[in-house]
């Protein structure tokens, strides 16, 4: 999907459909006038018919009015003026990009920017660009028959006047954004028996191959044993496929600019380990690389939007599976930070190959270290699939990624990681235990972390509620890759 940015006339664009606002109570937006006037008020008579109420989502196609260039007019309602929340534009966006994409319009023109002033605009073409790349990605790589791809291809934010250049920034960068995220979907769906640790190992090659200031280096289960990674090296004992720990460098800046380090939970299944999980639903463990995903999507977006910062991607990869030479409860293990575990349940895996992975990113001496992992099942419970679990040992880190979330409406809630959690780790046995119990799962789970990140600036985003849907839309959502970009983008322009 290709999305430009240009000023024209609403009646005079020839555009295969023009997409304009109405409001609740009949009132029109700018361009919608400018239309009404064009075809001598046939959209005012509609209205006054009851045929579009410009009720929020609401839409009403329209062929081939006089006066009008476009073959076709959609009026979306736009609810009441001044009354429209996040969640309610977005599914004025969802009902608007579902009609387009009903018609076989290849190209479409909408006049959306002026119904929102200032930064709003931002916000709506962002969201606009997510929604209507969301709805043309397709899950059928592996389908025998393809399913019909989406007919709509460029999207024109058309504006009555001149598009200021900021808007055209955040359209393109938004574009790149979307394109990271349809990556990360498209890797969160394949399945275990496809994306294994030497699939995203591949995947990560072909992203430097495709971008020169990306550099990958792939270790493999020698290395890190050399390295003393003895917690990663525990979860990957059970299975075939051999774990690796992935890096990518992307060189937007000086040298001597300290990078941003994105840590992501690479484990392309996890069955739970001897601590096998219950069978319901397990297919959807084929999703726990999705950190590792979220990496790789916004390395792309950043490496596309030529981003001038330094940011190293580390991506722990293993698949976790029961055997007779997997690492059983009770077994102990020295990490590479030298601090010994406990492994009481192997379920808890993530935190054991993110731990060494952690320790191993202050080789890259990071201005800021962000890990995102599909953690813990307790943080589906505590923020359901609404918002990300943030934790942080530094309120500004925080903060910056609160407001990337909201700026991009992938938004992310904080969690304490106060010390009164940390006793709920103590082992009898070695330094640590790799679980804290049920109550407050998330946080013990974070707090683990946080004894593996003390040297530097560090954040975690627990994404297990986030980064895919079940049931019937079951699918990956490219969820935190808009918040990292987002973030990255606030970092490089200050
Ligand atoms: N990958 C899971 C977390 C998960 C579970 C994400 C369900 C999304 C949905 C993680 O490795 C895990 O199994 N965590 C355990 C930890 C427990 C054993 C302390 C969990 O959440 O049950
Ligand atoms: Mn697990
Ligand atoms: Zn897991």
């Amino acid at each position: 999907m290709e999305f430009s940015i240009k000023q024209g006339n609403p009646e005079k664009q020839k555009s295969a459909c023009v997409v304009v606002g109405v409001y609740e109570g009949g009132k029109l937006s700018k361009a919608a006038q400018a239309l009404d006037k064009a075809c001598k008020h046939t959209l005012s008579d509609l209205i006054a018919q009851g045929d579009m109420s410009g009720k929020s989502a609401s839409t009403l196609l329209l062929h081939k009015l006089p006066g009008i260039a476009a073959e076709r007019v959609l009026l979306v309602g736009l609810g009441k003026a001044g009354e429209q929340s996040a969640k309610f534009r977005i599914e004025i966006l969802q009902a608007l990009f579902k009609a387009l994409h009903g018609t076989p319009a290849k190209e479409a023109s909408l006049y959306l920017a002026e119904e929102a002033n200032g930064n709003d605009a931002d916000w709506l073409l962002r969201q606009a660009v997510f929604v209507a790349s969301g709805q043309a990605f397709r899950s059928d790589s592996l389908k025998s028959k393809p399913a019909e791809a989406a007919k709509l291809k460029h999207i024109n934010f058309a504006t009555l006047g001149k598009p200021p250049a900021s808007l055209k920034e955040a359209v393109a960068r938004s574009a790149a954004t979307a394109r990271g995220m349809a990556l990360a979907k498209a890797l969160g769906n394949l399945p275990g028996n496809i994306c294994t640790p030497s699939y995203l190992a591949a995947q990560a090659l072909a992203l430097a191959k495709a971008h020169k200031k990306i550099k990958t280096t792939v270790l493999d289960e020698n290395d890190m044993r050399k390295l003393g990674m003895g917690a990663l090296l525990a979860v990957t004992r059970g299975s075939e496929q051999p774990a690796k720990l992935i890096t990518l460098e992307y060189s937007g800046a000086d040298k001597k600019q300290k990078p941003v380090v994105l840590v992501g939970k690479g484990i392309t299944f996890d069955s739970g380990g001897i601590s096998l999980k219950p069978g319901t639903e397990m297919d959807e463990m084929k999703y726990d690389m999705c950190g590792a995903a979220g990496v790789l999507g916004t390395l792309q977006a950043i490496a596309e939007m030529e981003l001038g910062l330094n940011v190293v991607g580390v991506i722990p990869s293993a698949e976790n599976l029961p055997s007779g030479k997997a690492a059983k409860p009770g077994d102990i293990v020295t990490s590479m930070s030298g601090q010994s575990i406990e492994i009481l349940n192997t379920d808890a895996e993530g935190r054991l190959v993110l731990c060494d992975a952690l320790t191993y990113a202050a080789k890259f001496k990071p201005d800021t270290v962000i890990d995102l992992a599909t953690l813990t099942g307790a943080c589906v419970i505590a923020l359901g699939h609404v918002a990300s679990g943030l934790f942080s040992n530094d309120d500004k880190l925080a903060a910056d990624l609160l407001a990337a979330g909201a700026e991009t409406h992938d938004r992310a809630w904080q969690l304490p990681l106060w010390d009164d959690y940390q006793p709920l780790l103590d082992s009898n046995f070695a330094d640590m235990q790799n679980i804290g119990g049920r109550a407050g799962g998330t946080i013990t789970a974070a707090c683990f972390l946080s004894r593996f990140t003390k040297d530097y600036r560090w954040a975690h985003l627990d994404i297990a509620g986030t980064a895919w849907l079940s049931g019937k839309e079951k699918g990956g959502t490219g969820r935190p890759v808009p918040l990292l970009t987002q973030y990255l983008i606030n970092r490089s322009t200050k």
